[in-house]
């Protein structure tokens, strides 16, 4: 997934249904890259925060609530979304790629190996 997303210094990766963040975490760890977490579950977000202070990344990492039909983020806000171990719970699928599509910037990338723009 850190290679297909292809994120650098500076660039900002959506994690979506982060859970405690570990994934997120970790490739914005290898690649300098920010990380936003977005979770419906406080319990998870408050993991994630604790973990991203435990790795050094609090002032590149940030968590709030959210779905993968809502995440409240901005059009075109991020570089780079993954999803790790959760698209089976998202209640509509289609939603999931919609949203994805919209917080992307133009050619950036998804989990699954499409660019946004295709
Ligand atoms: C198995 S955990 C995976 C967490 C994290 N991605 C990881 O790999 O450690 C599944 C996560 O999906 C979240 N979740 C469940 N329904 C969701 C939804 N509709 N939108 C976004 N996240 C959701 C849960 O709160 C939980 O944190």
């Amino acid at each position: 997934m850190a290679h297909y997303l292809a994120l650098g210094d500076g660039t900002v990766l959506a994690d979506l249904a982060c859970g405690a963040g570990g994934p997120g975490l970790w490739i914005a760890a290898q690649c300098g890259a920010s990380v936003i977490g977005v979770d419906p579950s406080s319990a998870g977000l408050a993991q994630a925060r604790k973990r991203s202070q435990q790795v050094g990344l609090t002032d590149h990492s940030l968590y709030q609530q959210g779905t993968f039909a809502s995440t409240g983020l901005g059009n075109g806000a991020v570089d780079g979304a993954l999803s790790v171990d959760a698209l089976q719970y998202a209640p509509d699928k289609t939603d999931v790629f919609r949203e994805a599509y919209r917080i992307l910037r133009p050619r950036g990338r998804h989990s699954t190996g499409r660019r946004a723009s295709e």
